[in-house]
């Protein structure tokens, strides 16, 4: 004897299938995949909000510039640019602001073992003006370095090698005169320079007390970047109803539309540029069909039981 329980199980089971399948097929079937990723803003370790030009965590590549792409994993966000990784301490999108400070030189440590330029993408990611180069001098002599204000000289050991560095927050030493002329010629003997930016807080306090400690202290504080990235075609693609993002084959900017990308901006109304895609009918049909199907099934199993 069959009990009427495999039919309410049966029925049970396409019933959740149908919300499934035809739920994401009446949402999402006409729209372009890019357009459903892109546009979402999301959460980057501690940093809320975070959207164009900028991608990560959940949200693809291909939603923000291939540059500006953030590492999401741990609780601090980083950036990697070129071969340098920041720590990101605050993304301001408002004024295009993006606050970051070198990891190599967190945890106190100003003896890197590599030693590199502090990075930026011309035209896209900027100083402000209110970054203050700092440059840090390694492998100089141990003797001889001659005292000058805002500067100091301290010990550094890299690759099991003890070596002497000097900094000074002086930016051009030539404007002190023949004061400074014994210490350009004992700067040129270093092996490695690097140029670290701080803000202006950070340098003013660097002055008063010009200390490994307090450049340390500057550092990890970070400084600002200003970012530039086809914010004006972002700002269009978006009244047009768009999601912004960036073609990686043509390198350039992209703006995600309903029914696919295009160069600046969506259609103005779905009537003015009829799209193939939109076939509701056809999207529809798996729905229906499992609707059609779920009836005669248990129709059948109705009449055999
Ligand atoms: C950028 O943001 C940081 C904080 O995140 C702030 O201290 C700084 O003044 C801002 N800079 C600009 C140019 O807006
Ligand atoms: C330390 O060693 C690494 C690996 O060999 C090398 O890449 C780096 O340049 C060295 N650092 C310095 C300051 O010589
Ligand atoms: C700091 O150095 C960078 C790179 O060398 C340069 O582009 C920038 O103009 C400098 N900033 C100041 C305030 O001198
Ligand atoms: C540095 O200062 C000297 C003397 O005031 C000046 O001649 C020179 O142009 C300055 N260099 C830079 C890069 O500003
Ligand atoms: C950093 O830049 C300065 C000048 O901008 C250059 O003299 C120095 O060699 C560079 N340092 C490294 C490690 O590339």
């Amino acid at each position: 004897m069959q009990p009427r329980v495999f039919p309410a199980m049966y029925w049970f089971i396409t019933f959740i299938a149908m919300i499934f399948l035809c739920g994401s097929t009446l949402v999402f079937a006409n729209d372009d995949e890019k357009y459903v990723n892109c546009g979402n803003l999301f959460d980057c370790g501690d940093i809320k909000g975070v959207g164009y030009p900028f991608s990560g965590s959940d949200t693809p590549d291909y939603c923000g510039h291939p540059e500006l792409k953030l590492d999401c994993s741990d609780q601090d966000p980083e950036i990697t640019i070129q071969k340098l990784t920041y720590k990101v301490l605050g993304i301001n999108s408002q004024s295009r602001n993006l606050s970051v400070a070198r990891k190599d030189h967190a945890e106190n440590n100003i003896c890197p073992t590599l030693l590199l330029n502090t990075t930026w993408i011309p035209n896209i990611l900027n100083y402000t003006p209110d970054d203050q180069n700092i440059t840090i001098y390694y492998g100089c002599s141990t003797q001889g370095a001659p005292a000058l204000k805002y500067s100091s000289q301290f010990p550094c050991n890299i690759n099991n090698t003890e070596m002497t560095g000097y900094f000074t927050a002086v930016s051009n030493l030539s404007e002190f005169g023949s004061s400074a002329s014994n210490l350009i010629s004992y700067l040129a003997s270093c092996k490695d320079s690097i140029e670290v930016p701080v803000r202006q807080s950070a340098l003013a306090k660097i002055l008063i007390t010009p200390t490994v400690t307090q450049l340390l202290e500057g550092l990890n504080e970070g400084f600002d970047f200003v970012w530039s990235a086809n914010d004006a075609s972002c700002e269009t693609c978006q009244l047009s109803g768009g999601k912004c993002g960036y073609n990686q084959a043509t390198a350039a900017f992209s703006c995600y539309c309903k029914d696919g990308p295009r160069e600046s901006s969506c259609p103005q109304s779905p009537t003015a540029a009829p799209s193939p895609t939109a076939a509701p009918p056809t999207s529809m049909s798996p729905c229906l069909l499992l609707f059609f199907s779920a009836g005669v099934t248990l129709e059948v199993n109705r009449k055999t039981a």
